[in-house]
């Protein structure tokens, strides 16, 4: 069964607490929360001050995706914040191992993202020391994106990366997952599941989550 991870960046800010509540009483398993900086990637989203008032409402791990360029320099404002997992992104960091180590020393688990063109087996040197890959499935900047087919064959040939080298690193596929491929995406490797539009646009969100959670 994959972990789902909402994204909030398609929830009603307006309502941000309701939300919360929401995804709390789900059977979702992830806070997945969107930070842009509108250099490396074209849009601006939110940062720490949001996440600090969403850490207060949420009871879940709150997974902090940084779309942004040196995220070293802000690691620990979002520790403090109440992230429990920081993503940094392999193009935005010329020095990932020491980014990587820095978020672990700050007692936060680690995740790599990877943009739809760079290939999987850019992290074979780093898969041993982070917790998780985040897999985007379109390019990061946007909600609603469609979902990018090629990344199938990426989430595969992760598996198979890790799998041969025996870690437990976790698959994350963020980007276009709707209930019509969420099956698919699981069959190709994928451990975790982020959604955005697919829950937060949907009529009934606390099923949605149930569905992605138990698609086959
Ligand atoms: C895209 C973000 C995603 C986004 C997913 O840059 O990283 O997490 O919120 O949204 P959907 O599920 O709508 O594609
Ligand atoms: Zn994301």
């Amino acid at each position: 069964m994959p972990l789902v991870a909402p994204s909030l960046l398609a929830s009603n800010f307006l309502e941000l607490e309701k939300e919360c509540k929401m995804i709390n009483e789900s059977e979702a398993d992830w806070f997945h929360l969107d930070v842009m900086d509108g250099h490396f990637v074209p849009n601006i989203s939110f940062g720490i001050p949001v996440i600090e008032h969403i850490r207060k409402v949420a009871t879940k791990t709150c997974d902090v995706h940084l779309m942004i360029e040196e995220p070293g320099r802000y690691a620990e404002a979002f520790r403090k914040a109440g992230a429990d997992q920081l993503i940094v992104h392999y193009e935005a960091c010329p020095n990932l191992h020491s980014n990587i180590q820095q978020i672990k020393s700050l007692g936060m688990k680690a995740g790599v993202a990877i943009n739809p063109h760079t290939p999987v087996n850019f992290l074979t040197e780093i898969l041993d020391d982070i917790h998780h890959v985040c897999v985007m499935s379109v390019n990061p900047g946007f909600g609603g994106q469609e979902f990018i087919p090629q990344t199938l064959h990426k989430i595969r040939e992760l598996r198979h990366m890790i799998q041969e080298r025996g870690t437990h690193v976790l698959i994350e596929v963020d980007g276009g997952v709707t209930l019509e491929n969420s099956s698919m995406i699981i069959r190709s490797g994928a451990d975790v599941l982020v959604a955005g539009s697919t829950v937060f646009k949907s009529p009934d969100p606390v099923a949605t989550i149930h569905r992605l959670k138990f698609s086959d």
